[in-house]
């Protein structure tokens, strides 16, 4: 398996190109299966889940056409088998997001449960008891979703929580539904908003984006359209981070600086100086080495669990004492174990992580685990002294385009070695 090796203690400098976001551009391809024509999309990021999810609807029958700047043309007219299969599922959950436009536009769905995973048990009951409001027949058999519909009917949908990829099927499978649907204490994140636009854009009739109440009203049809997906700011976060952690000065470019107000203001609380512009984030610590600052995590627009486990390692290196507290998931702290392979002093305690910041770390072979925790180990290997190896690097290619050719694009010492 690949592996990314680190030669730490080098302040970051430079600008780096934010990347479309993994977690809109997800459910928008999905989407595309809702549509009667062709769907074209822009700013989609070479990623492994891409691949994934266009494996996916490539064995439902639609037709996918890439150019070569990533633009990918989803036909979805030819899309004849409505399966989501356990072998991909079990390796990207997001393929959850075809059970909704599935029932909505083919009337049926076999779509596998996606069972626990790195960080937490993750059900998907809102999901299935969403779509049965709005009349879908569903049972769970043999580890598989099966719906079944005429056509769906508008209802009010309560979500119990504030759950993203919920909130996005429930969406998708209303736009087709006949009369109005009211889905009360919705998802708010940019990425759910990212997919209703989309989806207007394809003829259907949704408002109240960006807040807890969405209004659906069924359309008989969706059309084509063209879209570009809205920048990552998990992964814009993730490279101030690398700013901050370094002592450096990062200029995040082509992203979305209202997103990500909760991210600034702890990085402001660290020390950084932070300056924006439409769809530039400019990072500066001037040389200072960060301060430790408290992260509680919660729904947007309060601070996002995908960059706590960034965080925990930031604090990690600070001046002080930080608390980490994770309220979205409740095994999110896999990082933890690695971060003290390189000399950090973090104390876990249920949901929370006590840091206390060290003067240095030093170099160490680490083990990445999910998605984000990896990236917080290649962020802690990028200020630790001496030659920090991440192995299983697989975790960081689902959601990271080029990560280390952008980190060494800002001076970092950085390479991948093959299996
Ligand atoms: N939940 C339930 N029942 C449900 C759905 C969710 O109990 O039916 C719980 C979850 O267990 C969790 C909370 O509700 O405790 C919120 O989970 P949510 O459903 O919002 O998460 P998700 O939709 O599965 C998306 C992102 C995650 C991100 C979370 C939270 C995608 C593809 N994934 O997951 O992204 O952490 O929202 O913001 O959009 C990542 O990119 O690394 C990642 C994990």
């Amino acid at each position: 398996m690949a592996s990314i090796v680190i030669s730490g203690g080098k302040p970051l400098s430079g600008d780096v190109w934010i990347s479309g976001a993994k977690n809109a551009v997800l459910p928008i391809l999905a989407a595309c299966l809702l549509a009667d024509e062709p769907v074209t999309l822009g700013n989609v990021p070479h990623l492994h889940d891409v691949t994934t999810t266009m494996e996916l609807l490539g064995q439902m029958g639609a037709e996918l056409v890439v150019d070569e700047h990533m633009r990918i043309r989803v036909d979805p007219r030819p899309t004849s088998r409505f399966f989501a299969p356990y072998e991909l599922v079990k390796t990207m959950r997001a393929a959850i997001v075809v059970l909704g436009p599935l029932v909505a536009k083919y009337g049926e769905a076999e779509v596998s449960l996606p069972g626990g995973c790195a960080i937490g048990s993750r059900p998907v009951d809102q999901h299935i008891k969403g779509l049965r409001t709005l009349g879908a027949e569903i049972s769970v058999e043999n580890g598989y979703i099966k719906a079944r519909a005429k056509r769906l009917k508008g209802a009010r949908v309560t979500m119990d929580m504030a759950t993203v990829t919920g909130t996005e099927n429930i969406m998708m499978a209303a736009v087709l539904a006949k009369g109005t649907t009211v889905i009360e204490n919705a998802a708010e994140e940019p990425e759910v908003c990212d997919l209703a636009d989309c989806l207007n854009r394809m003829g259907a009739q949704i408002s109240g984006i960006g807040t807890t109440r969405l209004v659906v009203d069924g359309v008989e049809r969706l059309h084509g359209t063209e879209y570009d997906v809205l920048p990552d700011r998990i992964e814009t976060g993730t490279f101030l981070v690398a700013g901050a952690i370094t002592g450096g000065r990062v200029r995040a470019k082509h992203t979305r600086p209202e997103v990500l107000k909760s991210v600034l203001s702890k990085l402001e609380d660290a020390g950084a100086h932070v300056s924006t512009d439409t769809d530039t984030i400019e990072l500066d610590m001037r040389g200072k080495r960060p301060r430790a600052v408290d992260v509680s995590t919660a729904p947007y627009p309060a601070f996002p669990t995908d960059m706590q486990a960034q965080f925990t390692a930031l604090n990690c290196v600070a001046e002080g004492t930080g608390v980490i507290t994770e309220n979205v998931f409740e095994n999110r702290f896999m990082h933890v174990q690695e971060l003290h392979r390189l000399g950090a002093d973090i104390k876990l305690e249920g949901n929370t992580a006590i840091v206390r910041g060290v003067p240095k770390m030093s170099g160490a072979q680490l083990m990445a685990t999910d998605l984000r925790a990896s990236a917080s180990l290649v962020l802690a290997g990028l200020v630790a002294d001496g030659e920090t190896v991440v192995d299983r690097i697989y975790h960081i290619d689902r959601g990271y385009e080029n990560i280390e050719e952008k980190l060494g694009g800002l001076g970092a010492q950085i390479r991948r070695l093959p299996t």
